[in-house]
């Protein structure tokens, strides 16, 4: 198999139909800007009170697609071939972006297993897929990640993190004995919430825990670890 077969089997960016969606996805994601600036006040209220901006700032998030950048959903489209993904689970699909680049990297017969709490996002998460001809092999569990992918067969391949920062940590650890060695773990946002991540990036970098782990300097910061 040559180079160009590769990429036509990985499918969607590289293929023109999904390429169309996410250029779309990425074009309407250009609107998180508004949404920031309308949760900007309650924010910077709560942060002023000493209370989590984030948590201020959720209920305006709903309509936020809050996606990978498009250099990124590239990564970690490559990274699930290169890694021969067969089971692929993500935390955080929002409208289904990241889940389109993870899912198009599959290995055939692979599938690909998302979660998302907000249930208009789990509708459009599920038509983007659709049209990206991927919902045969990708499917968007509606409710808490904490419960939703509680039951997930193992073992995973790729664990993508991408929710809210509270939980990486503690998703982790439940999903942890299901990685296979040699899994990988990706988790956006290191630098954005580099305080709230810290104890994520200790306990990922800290050997003894079963991984090996280095932060790649991506604009958002991607943790990205082996399970060993
Ligand atoms: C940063 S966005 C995900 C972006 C997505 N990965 C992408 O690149 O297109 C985070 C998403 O996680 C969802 N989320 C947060 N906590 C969750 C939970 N406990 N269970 C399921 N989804 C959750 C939020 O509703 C939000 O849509």
């Amino acid at each position: 198999m040559d180079v160009k077969d590769i990429l036509s089997s990985v499918g969607s960016p590289f293929s023109q139909g999904s390429g169309l969606v996410l250029e779309r996805l990425h074009r309407d994601a250009q609107n998180d800007r508004k949404v920031f600036l309308r949760s900007a006040p309650a924010a910077f209220g709560a942060w002023i009170r000493g209370r989590s901006p984030i948590a201020a700032a959720i209920p305006y998030l709903k309509d936020a697609y809050l996606p990978v950048s498009p250099e990124m959903g590239r990564f970690l489209q490559i990274t699930a071939r290169l890694a021969g993904a067969k089971t692929i689970v993500e935390f955080g699909s929002s409208f289904g972006i990241s889940a389109i680049y993870l899912a198009s990297g599959l290995m055939p017969g692979g599938r690909f297993i998302g979660s998302e709490r907000e249930p208009n996002k789990v509708i459009r998460a599920r038509k983007n897929l659709a049209e990206a001809g991927l919902s045969e092999v990708a499917e968007i569990r509606e409710g808490d990640a904490m419960e939703t992918l509680s039951d997930i067969e193992g073992p995973i391949d790729i664990l993508f993190l991408d929710g809210w920062k509270d939980l990486y940590l503690p998703l982790l650890q439940k999903l942890k004995p299901k990685l296979r060695p040699g899994s990988l773990v990706m988790a956006d946002n290191v630098y954005t919430f580099k305080r709230d991540l810290a104890p994520f990036v200790m306990f990922m970098q800290d050997p003894q825990n079963g991984f090996a782990s280095v932060t790649l300097p991506f604009s958002s910061g991607l943790e990205y670890a082996v399970a060993l």
